[in-house]
């Protein structure tokens, strides 16, 4: 029988924390909904008292997501924990993760507080959560540079208190992987009732090693892994879920891993990818592991001819086997709203009527357009439709002409949830200057907002592709990121820059208290 490691999925807090990466509860639900499908053991969904908004996506995705376990983070704190409690009683498989640091820079410089008082203080939190479940999970921050006698100490205390699963993060990146496989292989060996607890490893990638310290952590015993999708999360991220799990997967061979097995649904890869990324505004860079668009692309003339003569010269895994085997042609101007429905449903869209309308409707544009349309294609479109289903603004009309002679102009009209519908004209430096002079006349919210990224990318290869823009501003000290999806790449920046800006209006997207 092999044996499972856990996949722990943290995109939601940790990745959220990355800086620009916040998301609406909305945005949260369908994260949450794709990685049901991708089948991760659990789902960190939020920092519950950390607040308002994050407290609500943490209930709503307890509520709604039935086949993971939801977790909600506390710290070492009664309320934080009684307010994880609150969001987290509705879900079917409800787990507490309670944490404290106990390095010793952290213990002097953060906390002020003597050994005794921590291990003190994770007790006292675990018993605290042991009241509302037995699903438990206890983290020493920066583990990593914790003294192992400590470590094996308060692991011990914090299992006798009634933690099921014990998480031991890199949290600043810092060990290398045989220091920190050794670690683990430390606690197997010293702490007496280990045994009664999962041993869960979280680490984070500041020299680039959160992969490869996951996975010797695995080597070495531990049976949950805590991870994100594309490696997002705080400073350098997390590690990269895909990674971790395509490494289990396709290294069944290497004696350590020989019976170890996760239950995702690998297939589900790139779709989770892609969603993750579009809902974010952080793309993927061509070279990453299992995601990057080049991933399973050969270019030299030797690899092609070693591919095509038998794949194995040059893959070691399949791109079917993370799910990208559909980007064919599928649909053309011909097609109608019954094949584009299930084409969606294929794709993993479950649209109302409404939405499939507007969807149907540009699609059909895009079409006309366009002589070959991809999934990601299909994808693009729909995931700009939906991603600014709750905006206040929507663009109208957008003119705009520049050349080499001319000052660029652009007129603007901007329909508003009130019901009203405003009209400008801007000039500016080039077109999407223009365009983005001309919005601001007409949102206030744009005026002290500053533009610190704008990017543009192609979903497809050839000359008709689409364009996906992403653009981040800056307002207060607080980021937005805002994306949008055009064969024309001005319309694309226009929907992107007011993308974000509805998220500076939404309420609550207020600054919230990161770990
Ligand atoms: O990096 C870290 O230590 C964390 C903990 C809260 C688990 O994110
Ligand atoms: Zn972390």
């Amino acid at each position: 029988m092999a044996e499972r490691v856990l996949v722990f999925d943290t995109t939601l807090r940790d990745g959220e924390q990355s800086p620009g990466a916040s998301m609406n509860i909305e945005e949260k639900l369908r994260i949450a909904r794709q990685l049901e499908r991708l089948r991760v053991d659990v789902i960190e969904a939020g920092f519950p008292i950390a607040s308002v908004g994050d407290f609500e996506s943490v209930r709503e995705v307890a509520q709604q997501v039935r086949e993971c376990c939801i977790a909600g983070l506390a710290r070492a704190r009664f309320a934080d924990i009684d307010r994880a409690w609150e969001a987290l009683s509705g879900a079917e498989n409800p787990r507490i993760h309670t944490f404290i640091a106990t390095s010793p820079i952290h213990r002097q410089h953060k906390l002020g507080m003597t050994q005794d008082q921590v291990v003190e203080a994770a007790v006292a939190a675990v018993r605290r959560a042991v009241r509302y479940t037995s699903n438990v999970e206890w983290s020493a921050e920066d583990a990593g540079r914790t003294e192992l006698d400590f470590l094996c100490r308060i692991v011990t205390a914090v299992i006798d208190a009634g933690a099921k699963t014990v998480n031991i993060p890199d949290t600043v990146g810092y060990t290398m992987p045989e220091e920190f496989g050794a670690r683990i292989a430390y606690l197997v060996q010293h702490v007496d009732n280990i045994h009664k607890a999962v041993i869960s490893v979280h680490c984070h990638n500041d020299l680039g090693l959160a992969v490869a310290n996951s996975l010797a952590a695995v080597a070495n015993g531990a049976r949950q892994v805590e991870c994100t999708i594309n490696g997002l999360g705080e400073r350098a991220g997390n590690a990269s879920l895909e990674e971790v799990v395509m490494a289990l997967r396709t290294r069944r061979d290497y004696l350590p891993f020989q019976n170890l097995e996760t239950r995702v649904e690998t297939t589900e890869i790139i779709r989770t990818s892609r969603l993750v990324s579009t809902i974010t505004g952080f793309p993927v860079q061509p070279n990453k592991a299992i995601v990057g668009a080049n991933a399973f692309a050969h270019e030299s003339g030797i690899h092609q001819d070693g591919v095509l003569k038998e794949v194995t010269t040059y893959e070691i895994m399949t791109p079917e086997s993370v799910g990208l085997a559909t980007n064919r042609m599928v649909l053309g101007k011909h097609s109608g709203r019954h094949a584009f429905k299930e084409r969606l449903r294929e794709l993993g869209y479950e649209l109302e009527d409404e939405q499939l309308d507007r969807a149907f409707r540009r699609f059909k544009g895009l079409a006309d357009m366009k002589q070959e349309l991809l999934d990601a294609d299909i994808q693009a479109l729909v995931d700009d439709e939906v991603i600014r289903e709750d905006d206040y603004y929507h663009l109208g009309r957008l003119h705009v002409a520049s050349g080499t002679q001319d000052t660029p102009v652009a007129a603007v009209t901007i329909h508003v949830g009130d019901g009203k519908i405003l009209h400008a004209t801007g000039s500016g430096v080039g077109p999407i200057d223009a365009v983005f002079q001309a919005i601001h006349k007409l949102i206030p919210e744009a005026g002290a907002a500053r533009l610190n990224l704008y990017q543009v990318s192609a979903v497809t290869g050839g000359m008709d592709a689409q364009a996906v823009v992403t653009v981040r501003l800056e307002q207060g000290g607080r980021l937005v990121q805002g994306q949008g999806a055009d064969n024309d790449v001005i319309v694309a920046s226009a929907r992107a820059f007011i993308n974000a800006l509805n998220k500076l209006v939404r309420r609550e997207n207020t600054p919230r208290k990161g770990v």
